[in-house]
């Protein structure tokens, strides 16, 4: 038995370290909300706009040791209330390095979640959970410390916002028949899906109802939540009830034995070449020299470095197959959703998702170099056809002819495309699904040739100051209201158009069998338009989608 008052005071010894034991607490006078959980006691903040804020809440015991590469264990149940008055260390990512200034920023033990919510919230309260999935090409978490305050009170803190971190890079996606042997293939995504096993257990405690969990991701957490989708058809307990996807990300993807050679080059990168078991010589290694190895490399007979090398694995298991296949066949979890992409100022480009992404190209030849060694699975010919679709794109300034080309292809075949997909086969199996194109271009875009880049809409939805990323200009801010009113009615009510917000249009809902029709958030212009997906020729997507079952995403 411990006393909440013995309980403070370790908190406080713990947090300040040098606290003296007679601090003037007492158990009437708390410091912040205190939650019960079934392994630990946990002490959060209460924030002048009303709302508990939590930061750094464990959900995985630390992915250290044996259990590296390895599905997130339970936590230890521990004793004396544990402090989540500051954020825990983000996982690894590559580039991503600890200094004087920031000396625990980055770790191993980093499977922790942030949350912000009501704090006049009741045992019945039953609040919308907004469950974040940071981006980051599965090589970071970008924005696995988001502020979700704003957001909350746009809703009149009527919602419970959740961040976490999840593994990424070889610590989320190490892949060979090794790891599978003797740990678990796709750990970032266990991660992800441990995370969700815990707000349905733990988020009645915070004011949530385990049933309106609706997953937000952009990027590589959009990809993440693709694959949730697929994982989680005819799977027992139902992790989520709605899902936004904001640019989803779907890079190659491939099965276990066509990265035999990446668990090779890592293990003897850290000099584990010739142990007798790799794998237990990785395990025992210190997690600076496995994130000092934590680089991408060129995909076999490429000749760049890959954008995304360590991305999921089909493992026949949380990813029973070719995920583009088992969406064909209708084989996912079908529910309510929104998807989303970018955008055509000033260029009129079909989207601007890939314009961060994309080489400096001089040539076609270079573009098609660009994609396959994005998709080594992309014959040459296949490659030249495709291109056919791209060759009369005016340049751009501050680039060589063929950036243009080569920001749009690789939009389209690993953004655009699957967000369109995605919207069909949802309207296919009869779920109300929404689509959308975010048309607000920034000067900075204009003035970098990227136009309306990708996570440009981040820092309004979020909030300016509650994203590391940049502002994007005082004649973006009129966009507010629309992202966020539609974004969190849907979060609320499963509809974007519950709630209708000022300045809005109704929301069509893509229909595959007409042709569909998407919004178009533009400032003061909120707009809509149809999409020739299913004609013959009258898009690029088209031209892709046969390739994406085929080679791409596999
Ligand atoms: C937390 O809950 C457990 C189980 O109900 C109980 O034994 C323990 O005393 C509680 N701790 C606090 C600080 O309330
Ligand atoms: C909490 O406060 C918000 C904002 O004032 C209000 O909308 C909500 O109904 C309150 N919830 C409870 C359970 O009192
Ligand atoms: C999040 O924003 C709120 C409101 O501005 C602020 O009170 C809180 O400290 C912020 N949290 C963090 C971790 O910065
Ligand atoms: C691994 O074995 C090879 C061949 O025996 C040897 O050349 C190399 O130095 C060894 N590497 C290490 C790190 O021991
Ligand atoms: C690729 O295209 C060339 C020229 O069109 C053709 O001769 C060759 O057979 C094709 N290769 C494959 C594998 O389809
Ligand atoms: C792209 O390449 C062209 C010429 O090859 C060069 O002038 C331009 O500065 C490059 N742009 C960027 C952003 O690297
Ligand atoms: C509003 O958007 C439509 C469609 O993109 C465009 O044609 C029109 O010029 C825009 N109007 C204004 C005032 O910007």
């Amino acid at each position: 038995m411990f006393s909440l008052k013995s309980l403070l005071s370790v908190a406080l010894t713990l947090s300040v370290g040098i606290a003296p034991v007679t601090a003037a607490i007492t158990p009437t006078d708390p410091s912040g909300p205190v939650v019960n959980l079934s392994y630990s006691v946990y002490e959060g903040t209460t924030l002048a706009n009303g709302q508990n804020q939590w930061l750094g809440v464990r959900y995985g015991a630390p992915p250290i040791g044996n259990n590296h590469f390895r599905k997130a264990q339970p936590p230890s149940k521990t004793s004396g209330l544990q402090s989540t008055k500051a954020f825990g260390p983000v996982c690894y990512g590559i580039g991503q390095n600890n200094g004087p200034s920031n000396p625990n920023m980055y770790g191993e033990d980093c499977l922790f979640m942030n949350i912000w919510g009501p704090s006049n919230f009741t045992r019945h309260s039953k609040l919308p959970v907004f469950f974040w999935l940071s981006g980051g090409v599965y090589i970071r978490d970008v924005d696995a410390n988001f502020n979700g305050t704003a957001l909350v009170e746009w809703t009149r803190n009527n919602m419970i916002f959740i961040g976490i971190n999840y593994r990424v890079g070889p610590f989320g996606f190490l892949t060979s028949e090794k790891v599978r042997a003797n740990g678990d293939l796709n750990v970032g995504l266990y991660d992800q899906r441990v995370a969700l096993e815990w707000v349905q257990d733990n988020i009645a405690k915070f004011g949530g109802d385990p049933d309106r969990v609706v997953l937000v991701g952009d990027s590589a957490g959009t990809g993440s939540i693709a694959v949730h989708l697929i994982a989680s058809n005819n799977r027992g307990r139902d992790l989520f009830a709605g899902v936004i996807g904001l640019s989803p990300f779907f890079p190659t993807q491939l099965f276990p034995s066509d990265l035999e050679w990446q668990f090779t080059e890592f293990a003897q990168s850290v000099g584990c070449g010739n142990a007798t078991d790799q794998l237990s010589c990785l395990c025992q290694l210190p997690d600076t020299t496995l994130h000092e190895a934590d680089v991408n490399m060129a995909y076999p007979g490429r000749i760049a470095t890959a954008l995304t090398l360590w991305t999921p694995t089909i493992d026949g298991q949380l990813i029973p197959d070719i995920p583009f296949k088992l969406l064909f066949k209708g084989k996912f979890h079908t529910i309510p959703s929104i998807w989303g992409m970018y955008t055509k100022t000033p260029w009129n480009v079909d989207n601007d998702d890939g314009s961060l992404f994309a080489a400096n190209a001089s040539t076609l030849s270079d573009v098609a170099s660009f994609l396959q060694d994005n998709y080594p699975e992309l014959s040459s010919n296949q490659t030249s056809r495709v291109l056919l679709q791209y060759q009369d794109i005016p340049p751009r300034p501050g680039f060589a002819p063929f950036y243009p080309a080569a920001a749009e292809s690789y939009a389209d075949i690993t953004f655009r495309c699957p967000g369109f997909e995605l919207s069909n086969r949802m309207s296919i199996a009869g779920m109300p699904t929404w689509n959308y194109r975010y048309n607000v271009p920034t000067q900075q875009g204009i003035a970098a040739s990227t136009g309306v880049y990708h996570m440009a809409e981040i820092p309004l939805l979020f909030g300016l100051g509650n994203t590391p990323i940049p502002d994007p200009g005082t004649a973006t801010y009129g966009i507010i209201p629309q992202l966020r009113g539609y974004f969190t009615n849907f979060i609320r009510f499963l509809d974007p158009n519950a709630v209708p917000v000022p300045g809005s249009i109704s929301w069509p809902q893509w229909e595959v069998s007409s042709n569909p029709v998407c919004l178009v958030f533009q400032v003061n212009n909120m707009t809509t338009e149809t999409i020739p997906f299913n004609s013959v020729q009258a898009d690029r997507c088209h031209v892709w989608r046969p390739l994406q079952v085929q080679v791409l995403q596999q």
